[in-house]
């Protein structure tokens, strides 16, 4: 039996607490709404404490608020991840906070939905600014934070539309297909460091987002038909996938996009 373990097979013998994040030092970008601020309050009630950025500073001070309120540490800092000296700046102020990092989620993602031919490039780019440049920024600033540490874990939001197409998805499908790509090269150049690098891959959740498709029945119901589980996620169920690949749970996954979409791409 190895020492540590539980039984012969190897098991530690803290197996069934791998999903904990206890003592865990976490960032999460775009923390003020939708599916980042379910994970911030996610990784509180699995003991992590959280820090909370966003462009929405106000938003990201609730959210902070919420979780001291369930008894962890938390902070707000402003930061708009389209611009690499604020989240520079961000950074330091994260590391006075926190001295260290374990886990980096950047999150914040927008999207201009309209036909290649009716989008105007300057929207493209605008897609491009938030969900890809911001995500590599974030990325390399928070990720160096953990490089001395010798673990960690960085977890990008990409979307089902970096998989598979779909109309008037012409930027945002662009930018979460690089994500992608992103997340296996950065898996690679972390492997050394013992820091892991994944993505999270949704189909349609109920958040501020997809408020536009949430309004338009027909919208609504076209997308729904192309669900197996025939529903949007609700913003809780992005916690489950987001804990297990910030915990050691996952410490021999890397590289990969974990898809949280009711069977959109089985199909
Ligand atoms: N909701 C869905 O159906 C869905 C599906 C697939 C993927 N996603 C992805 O999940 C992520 C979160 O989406 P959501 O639905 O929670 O959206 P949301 O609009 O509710 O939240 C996005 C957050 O990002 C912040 N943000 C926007 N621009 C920023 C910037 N420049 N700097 C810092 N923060 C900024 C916003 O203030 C907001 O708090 C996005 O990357 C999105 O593409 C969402």
């Amino acid at each position: 039996m190895t020492e540590g373990t539980a039984d012969a097979a190897g098991l530690p013998e803290d197996i069934a607490r791998i999903f904990r994040l206890d003592g865990q030092r976490a960032v999460v970008t775009g923390a003020a709404s939708g599916l980042g601020k379910a994970i911030a309050l996610g990784y509180a009630s699995f003991g992590a404490d959280v820090a909370c950025l966003d462009i929405d500073l106000e938003g990201a001070r609730e959210t902070a608020k919420k979780i001291t309120e369930m008894g962890r540490e938390s902070t707000a800092i402003g930061v708009d991840v389209r611009d690499w000296e604020s989240v520079r700046a961000s950074a330091e102020d994260l590391l006075s906070w926190a001295g260290r990092v374990d886990v980096v989620v950047n999150v914040p993602g927008i999207n201009r939905r309209k036909p290649a031919l009716e989008l105007e490039p300057e929207e493209f780019m605008e897609v491009l600014d938030v969900n890809l440049k911001g995500i590599f920024h974030c990325a390399k600033a928070f990720g160096e934070l953990m490089v001395p540490n010798g673990h960690g874990k960085i977890i990008n939001m990409a979307s089902i539309f970096g998989l598979v197409a779909m109309e008037r998805q012409a930027a945002y499908a662009s930018s979460k297909g690089a994500v992608v790509q992103l997340t296996r090269v950065l898996a690679l150049e972390f492997a050394p460091h013992n820091i892991q690098v994944n993505a999270l891959a949704p189909a349609y959740f109920a958040t501020p987002l997809v408020r536009q498709i949430m309004e338009d029945r027909e919208w609504y119901e076209d997308v729904v038909r192309r669900v197996p589980q025939g529903r949007f996620g609700e913003a809780w169920e992005i916690v489950g996938p987001a804990v297990f690949l910030a915990s050691r749970a996952s410490s021999f996954v890397t590289g990969t996009v974990l898809l949280v979409d009711g069977g959109w791409t089985a199909a």
